[in-house]
């Protein structure tokens, strides 16, 4: 039985509508939960911004995710993960709650895929400057090697709905082909952004058929559910009434017309000012 008192919402937070792309997957996993959406669509993108930035962005985003009830955070978002996950989990967390990010279950499994142990790592420009990826994977498997390319135009495509149009074709082209001229190895590339699965029909059509494309949202939702397994208290300080609710750092109507597209549902936003 839930407690009354101090059970919450689980947070998802991303910089616009990427994190949908790993909420959608959650929630089909893990319906019993409620859940509370944040998208800073006013200030998106992160992935061009430097580390101070995007911690204080992600900062004031995960404590208004905290304010409204939730005890549990989700960072849907590689360049957050990347560049604020680890400060904010050694220096800013109170008692009681808890923040994960989206680089370390995809770098877990991401042995199961390759059979060349040559990975492409497609992703926003701060998180290949990071290193996080290469940095994560050779600590788990360092006999894959990593080859990564940053996007900095797929985001704001995504974000204006400029998905099957001649723009997202341009850039979504080149970007695979700067990517694979690395290494004519690579069988496996991961979208290392989660906005980028909702460009997957695009993607799909410039990736050769034998290399696997992987996004973020299942891996996610199954390394949720074992973490909930795992952690009966942080299990039980999540609410379970099914309830969902999105707010946006931008025009909520704007933000309905376009997470009815990748949610794949209608939704219902509000504005919130972090
Ligand atoms: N969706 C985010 C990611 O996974 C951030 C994109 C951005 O704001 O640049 O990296």
């Amino acid at each position: 039985m839930d407690n009354i008192s101090t059970s919450g919402p689980i947070g998802i937070f991303d910089s616009g509508y990427g994190g949908l792309s790993v909420f959608k997957e959650i929630q089909q996993l893990l319906p019993q939960y409620d859940y509370i959406y944040l998208g800073d669509n006013a200030r998106v993108p992160y992935g061009t911004r430097s580390f101070e930035t995007v911690y204080n962005y992600t900062k004031q985003c995960v404590f208004k995710l905290f304010d409204l009830g939730c005890n549990l955070v989700i960072l849907a978002c590689n360049t957050a993960s990347a560049k604020a996950l680890r400060t904010i989990q050694q220096n800013d967390l109170p008692p009681g709650k808890k923040v994960l990010g989206v680089i370390r279950p995809t770098t877990e499994i991401i042995h199961n895929y390759t059979e060349t142990k040559k990975i492409g790592i497609l992703a926003t420009t701060g998180t290949v400057n990071s290193e996080s990826y290469k940095i994560e994977i050779q600590k788990f498997h360092p006999e894959i090697e990593v080859f990564q390319h940053d996007c900095p135009f797929w985001v704001p495509l995504v974000e204006n709905n400029e998905i099957n149009t001649e723009g997202a074709h341009y850039f979504v082209e080149k970007d695979i082909q700067e990517l694979l001229k690395q290494s004519d190895e690579i069988d496996t590339i991961v979208l290392a952004c989660t906005h980028y699965p909702l460009l997957l029909p695009v993607i799909e059509k410039y990736v050769p058929n034998h290399i696997r494309i992987i996004s973020q949202g299942p891996i996610v939702a199954k390394s949720l559910k074992e973490y909930l397994n795992r952690h009966v208290e942080i299990e039980n300080s999540c609410s379970k009434k099914g309830l969902l609710a999105f707010y946006t750092t931008d025009d909520p109507r704007d933000f309905e017309n376009k997470a009815k597209i990748f949610f794949g549902k209608p939704v219902d936003a509000s504005h919130i000012s972090v």
